[in-house]
């Protein structure tokens, strides 16, 4: 009886310890709103969001070694500036014109190797962002080096620029336009997504993805990728490099490149080329080594341009109504 009143604050307190295990254990497996375990990977959560990518876009991104600098052309001139002023008319009529155009666009998968010519690419990137050439770089070298010269002795025409037109969170420009013609290397690019897209396919995206895709009728095999006569990858950078090697912050660099990407497939369409806006999850390390760009570099989208395949099909798709898109107030 002794040895059993000796005991009893014992047993209560390994009592209260097991049940403290207990309880600490299973709040670390307590399930989220989302259904998964609060210790799952961002990954498992939202596996639509390449790891790579990752959303980093907030403004007061700083890394650990110090090694930034604050922009500081505060003396920055103003100039005039004035656009082209239309009549109603002309407004109405240049707005349904407009429509008209980018309402023919679609996604198209099946795209001819028929050449297109570099330079309705050079413009069609120029209206969205800089550009990179992966082949012929001492061409693109020397014309750059000529132009610089050039830039030297007078000053370039008003309409030419190199950078793009698309508007960038502090003018920051956070893009790269990698244009690939190159056979070679395209079938490489197509090598490293078709391999990554049958993981997507069969183990990352999940059986109600796959799903909601079946209609589109894709699947891993990229084909497009050898046969477009051109392979566009773009590259958000997430931050800047400036000559003496300090970073630069890129504020909204992934809203600013999105926003070039519109204007690229509108551009495209303008030219009466086509491509397929894709997305490969997770391809983004291997293509930027294969392309030897920086780490501050992240792959954002990959457009094979060229023009459709003569029997080329999409989806019949209906867009929503305007009542449906917009709230006016
Ligand atoms: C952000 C984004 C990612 C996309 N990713 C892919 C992709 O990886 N592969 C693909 O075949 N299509 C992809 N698409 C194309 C869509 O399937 C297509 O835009 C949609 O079905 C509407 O068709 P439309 O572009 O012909 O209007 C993507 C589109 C967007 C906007």
């Amino acid at each position: 009886m002794a040895l059993l009143s000796v005991l009893t604050p014992v047993l209560a307190v390994i009592l209260c310890l097991v049940l403290g295990f207990v309880l600490v254990k299973s709040r670390e497996t307590t399930p989220t709103p989302s259904g998964k375990a609060k210790g799952a990977s961002e990954a498992d959560f939202r596996p639509w969001v390449d790891q790579d990518l990752q959303d980093d876009t907030e403004i007061t991104v700083r890394d650990e070694d110090g090694d930034w600098v604050d922009s500081h052309e505060e003396d920055l001139e103003h100039v005039p500036y004035s656009p082209s002023r239309y009549s109603e008319e002309t407004m109405l009529q240049r707005s349904k014109d407009m429509y008209t155009l980018l309402n023919q666009r679609r996604s198209v998968r099946f795209i001819s190797p028929e050449p297109v010519p570099r330079e309705v690419i050079d413009n069609v990137i120029r209206t969205a962002g800089k550009f990179r050439y992966k082949e012929d770089k001492w061409l693109c070298t020397v014309v750059l080096l000529s132009f610089y010269l050039l830039h030297l002795l007078t000053p370039p025409p008003p309409s030419f620029s190199w950078t793009g037109t698309a508007p960038s969170g502090a003018h920051t420009e956070p893009w790269t336009f990698v244009v690939v013609s190159d056979p070679k290397m395209k079938h490489q690019i197509r090598q490293i997504v078709e391999e990554e897209e049958e993981v997507n396919y069969r183990q990352r995206m999940g059986d109600k993805w796959v799903n909601d895709l079946a209609k589109f009728k894709t699947n891993w095999i990229k084909e497009y990728l050898d046969v477009a006569p051109y392979l566009v990858l773009i590259f958000k950078q997430t931050y800047g490099i400036l000559p003496n090697g300090k970073k630069k912050t890129h504020y909204y660099n992934e809203i600013s490149v999105s926003i070039s990407c519109g204007i690229l497939l509108a551009a495209l369409q303008n030219a009466g080329l086509v491509t397929v806006t894709s997305t490969p999850l997770n391809c983004g390390p291997q293509l930027r080594l294969l392309l030897k760009r920086p780490a501050n570099e992240k792959l954002l989208m990959l457009l094979p341009v060229g023009y459709p395949a003569s029997d080329a099909t999409v989806p019949d798709l209906k867009r929503k109504p305007l009542e449906d898109i917009m709230v006016h107030i």
